[in-house]
């Protein structure tokens, strides 16, 4: 089975973090979303990866290259313009050939992985099976109506009122009988060539579209509550390990990492808290739910709840709670009593104390 990955979205409601990094390379737990994309699919033996790529391609090749690194081969695929997933498909045909595939959203979190539907999907053969998640309300998604026996039997795009509570996740599994869906639909009201449709297409056209309920915990990582809930979810699963230098004035409380080359010194960090590699921790009080991108500085600093991406420095600032902090972005107190001063980029976003 090939894979199919789309990293092509331009997110712009992570911005002001989009403007300047691909929302699919945001760091969950100091890996970008895509690495953690890529090793779902080596779990899911699906190694031989397709990767459609937009305006960000440079980025996104600088990072994970060839994918050795990952343990994948990756084929990049340029789409002109996000024309919508079916219109990906499209463009991927000489990719994928007359093979099964899997395409998987490039910002779609799914940690527990997907091992038993790929299972049902290789056993039973359905034409497609889309993978769905029960959420109280699915509005924002693509909608799934499914009988008893797990058939799809009506797929709707973000309704205005859902007819189930199944939203339909970004993991879908294909037979190679979706290229004649994809290359029969027009585009919808959005201007989009929707997966949506093909699927549909195939629903009336009597084909087997299955869904498989997956029932771990899921983001879409498009917002940026969401890749803090994300981070979070992540970091609850960390295994302690300290492999840079902790001070004997430190002290270090539940599931902590330390990358390497990082140091820790007179400060208290609790846990789950990973602090990157070249990172320095001094007088400072961090976590829970944090992670410290690499390189990072933090002086008298006290953050929980947050992500701070790579060279980001807090010095003399406490009380920081459900932020991220760009790369090499200061946030320090003022020197001069009484006075805020903000150099912000564009849709930044600031909450300080009156
Ligand atoms: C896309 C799909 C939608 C699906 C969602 C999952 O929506 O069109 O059906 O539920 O991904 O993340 P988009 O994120 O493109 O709005």
């Amino acid at each position: 089975m090939k894979a199919l990955v789309l990293a092509g979205g331009l997110g712009s409601r992570l911005r002001p973090f989009s403007h300047s990094m691909p929302k699919q390379l945001i760091p969950i737990a100091n890996t970008p979303v895509l690495v953690h994309v890529l090793e779902q699919l080596r779990a899911l033996g699906a190694a031989d990866v397709g990767m459609i790529v937009g305006d960000r391609a440079r980025e996104i090749t600088a990072a994970l290259g060839d994918g050795s690194a990952h343990g994948v081969r990756i084929t990049y695929i340029p789409q002109e313009e996000p024309r919508g997933l079916a219109h990906c498909v499209r463009i991927a045909r000489d990719f994928l050939g007359d093979e099964d595939f899997v395409m998987y959203l490039g910002d779609n979190m799914l940690p527990q992985g997907v091992a038993d539907i790929a299972r049902d999907f290789r056993a039973r053969r359905p034409t497609a099976q889309i993978v769905v998640h029960r959420v109280t309300d699915p509005s924002a998604f693509g909608v799934a109506e499914v009988d008893a026996d797990g058939r799809v039997t009506r797929l709707v795009e973000k309704p205005l009122r859902p007819r189930s509570d199944l939203a339909v996740v970004g993991v879908y599994f294909f037979t190679p009988a979706v290229h004649r869906a994809v290359d029969a639909i027009r585009p919808s009201p959005r201007g989009e060539l929707e997966i949506t449709d093909a699927l549909q297409w195939l629903v009336t056209r009597g084909h087997d579209v299955r869904a498989g309920v997956y029932t771990g915990f899921w983001k879409d990582t498009g917002r940026i509550e969401d890749v803090l809930d994300c981070n979070r979810e992540l970091l609850d699963a960390l295994e302690p390990a300290v492999l840079g230098e902790v001070d004997g004035a430190s002290e270090l409380i539940g599931a902590v990492v330390v990358q390497k080359g990082a140091r820790v010194v007179r400060s208290r960090i609790v846990g789950p808290v990973v602090v990157g590699p070249g990172a320095v921790v001094e007088d400072s009080h961090i976590g829970p739910h944090t992670s410290i991108g690499r390189d990072c500085r933090l002086r008298s600093a006290g953050l929980d709840y947050s992500i701070m991406l790579d060279g980001a420095t807090v010095q003399r600032v406490s009380g920081v709670h459900g932020s991220i902090i760009g790369r090499a972005a200061t946030v320090t107190s003022a020197t001069t009593t009484g006075r805020k001063r903000l150099v912000v980029g564009d849709h930044a976003s600031i909450e300080v104390a009156a």
